[in-house]
């Protein structure tokens, strides 16, 4: 056996050692005595598992590492490259100090612009439940808005204030379900801008009239504007046909819609009570239910 012999197998024997991937083609590249102590310092290489879609990596003998191509899943369910990046299609690792390092680039993940195919049973309504996610959230920004203006030491109404935050609360948690559930089912939740709201602002100018009441009302039509587009997503997947989804129709009946319906009642009941105030005891009927909003 020539000494040339030798070398070969030893490499091929180191190599197979840390042959996870596929890269036996590699195998009778002639791979500098450098880059093979290298290589044997670092041990075995792992590909990272990357969030979505697969890595395929093969070693290179030229740069003496690995590198990784990611595949992943499309709308069809075919695999296909697809690099995140610009400038990157792989992402290559080598052994520095012991241990198998990405090179410094941009890391190359699949972009989520579809559901993912095995969980993609009737996805529907994604989109709506994306934008009833939005929804929930900016009318949630809107009751935090006035949540802290009722609590404005010129206008100095606890118990409103508690009220708002109170829906405020109820909508981020409500938000938060929904956007837990459409992972569930494999889908994705794009968060929008929310714009600020100036309705507290507008209040602030009738500071010395039913601010209480006005406050509520503009709550009260947030709200029932909530709960008209979760009705009408429930009577969406009600509907026989492809959009049929029992699955969300019973999500949506025990999450949101019970509760919708509770806070739309109290506070139509707040200011059913408001409105029967005269004017002149208006000041007396904001502070009593005021109070109670505290109990
Ligand atoms: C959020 O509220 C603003 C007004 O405050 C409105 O213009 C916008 O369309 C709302 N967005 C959603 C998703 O409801
Ligand atoms: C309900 O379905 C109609 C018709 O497909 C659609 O235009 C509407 O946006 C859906 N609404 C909601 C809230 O899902």
């Amino acid at each position: 056996m020539s000494l040339h012999t030798g070398v070969l197998l030893i490499l091929m024997v180191t190599i197979s050692s840390i042959q996870p991937t596929d890269y036996s083609r590699d195998a009778n590249v002639e791979i500098s005595s450098r880059c093979q102590k290298r290589v044997k310092r670092c041990g075995q290489f792992k590909p990272p598992k990357p969030e979505m879609g697969e890595m395929s990596c093969s070693f290179s003998a030229r740069t003496c590492g690995f590198a990784c191509d990611l595949i992943c899943p499309t709308p069809e369910g075919k695999t296909a490259l697809v690099l995140n990046q610009k400038r990157h299609g792989r992402d290559m690792y080598l052994c520095t100090a012991g241990n198998w390092k990405r090179r410094e680039t941009p890391q190359t993940f699949c972009k989520a612009q579809w559901p993912v195919k095995e969980v993609r049973q009737n996805l529907h309504h994604v989109e709506n439940l994306n934008g009833l996610v939005n929804k929930l959230l900016n009318t949630s920004y809107f009751y935090l808005g006035m949540a802290s203006f009722y609590e404005r030491a010129d206008v100095a109404l606890p118990g409103f204030s508690k009220l708002m935050t109170d829906l405020w609360s109820a909508d981020q948690s409500h938000a938060r379900d929904l956007m837990s559930y459409v992972n569930k089912r494999g889908g994705y939740i794009t968060l929008y801008d929310i714009p600020r709201t100036p309705s507290h602002e507008v209040l602030l100018l009738k500071l010395s009239s039913r601010i209480g009441q006005a406050g509520v009302e503009m709550a009260l039509q947030a709200a029932r504007e909530v709960n008209e587009q979760v009705l009408e997503l429930h009577k969406n997947a009600t509907l026989p046909g492809d959009s049929n989804d029992p699955h969300l129709k019973h999500a949506l009946e025990d999450g949101l819609l019970s509760s919708k319906v509770e806070l739309i009642k109290k506070l139509a009941d707040v200011d059913r009570r408001l409105h029967a105030f005269p004017e002149e005891d208006y000041a007396v009927g904001e502070y009593v239910l005021d109070q109670e909003q505290l109990g």
